[in-house]
């Protein structure tokens, strides 16, 4: 009986589904392999952006201290823009258990993302994150399948923000790189960003990059430097193409 009420009802739906000439096909925008990446800033909704405008700006850090860095957004430029690479065993990025690392200094060292935790938080109340000297905040990673996009995670739930800051160490302005933690909300039973006025949302876009050799006698190591999903050019991407 089941059996031939189930494809009289299919047939049903179908003839009843409104047909449009437009069909909804997921479409993204091609990624490619590379072993080093920048990170490049995607204002997520534009009509918040600063003005001059921050959108595909690129992740560098500003040194505060001997091997401490303060994560900024700089205008893209032929020196600008720090190059990493997603360190940890095939285990350990599939989990999210590995980091993003950076070299630095002579001879090179390994430079980690730092995210601030919860209850740690800088003179204006934000989370920061910077580049500093070790592994970097573990599962700070690029986000892989089944995930679409590759941006890095931040901690926990948030997102990462820039911001409009003054950095203590130089008492002068920089568009800082912060980390907000979602907050929930009891009205709605949702967990909704949390950003602060002088913020905007943004997303730390992977765009690819080459991966220098090291020089003999470096304290850094690219052993396990994984293959990542990245773009070709970030700022020549039109996202109203993609979706859904
Ligand atoms: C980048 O921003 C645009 C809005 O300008 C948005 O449509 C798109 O989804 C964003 N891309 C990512 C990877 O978040
Ligand atoms: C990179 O990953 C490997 C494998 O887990 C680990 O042994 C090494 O300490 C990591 N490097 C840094 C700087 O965290």
């Amino acid at each position: 009986m089941l059996t031939t009420i189930l494809p009289l009802s299919l047939a049903g739906l179908a003839s009843a589904a409104p047909f449009t000439s437009r069909q909804v096909v997921p479409n993204y925008p091609e990624t490619q392999l590379s072993k080093a990446f920048r990170l490049v800033a995607n204002v997520t909704d534009p009509s918040k952006d600063f003005d001059p405008p921050v959108n595909n700006w690129v992740f560098n850090g500003i040194h505060t201290g001997a091997g401490f860095n303060d994560a900024v957004l700089f205008a893209d430029g032929d020196s600008s823009g720090r190059v990493f690479y997603q360190n940890g065993t095939a285990e350990e990025i599939r989990y999210y258990e590995g980091s993003v690392l950076s070299d630095g200094g002579t001879p090179p060292f390994p430079f980690g993302i730092y995210v601030a935790a919860e209850d740690q938080t800088d003179a204006d109340g934000y989370h920061d994150v910077s580049l500093n000297v070790g592994t970097g905040t573990k599962s700070v990673q690029l986000q892989h399948f089944p995930e679409i996009y590759p941006v890095l995670r931040g901690a926990g739930q948030g997102t990462y923000v820039a911001c409009n800051q003054v950095v203590p160490y130089y008492n002068k302005e920089y568009v800082t790189i912060r980390w907000t933690y979602d907050i929930f909300d009891s009205e709605t039973a949702l967990y909704e960003h949390n950003i602060p006025d002088a913020c905007i949302a943004i997303k730390l876009v992977a765009e690819c990059a080459t991966l220098n050799d090291l020089p003999e006698g470096s304290l850094s190591s690219h052993e396990y430097a994984s293959n990542v999903n990245c773009y070709k050019d970030v700022s020549a991407i039109d996202w109203t193409k993609y979706g859904p």
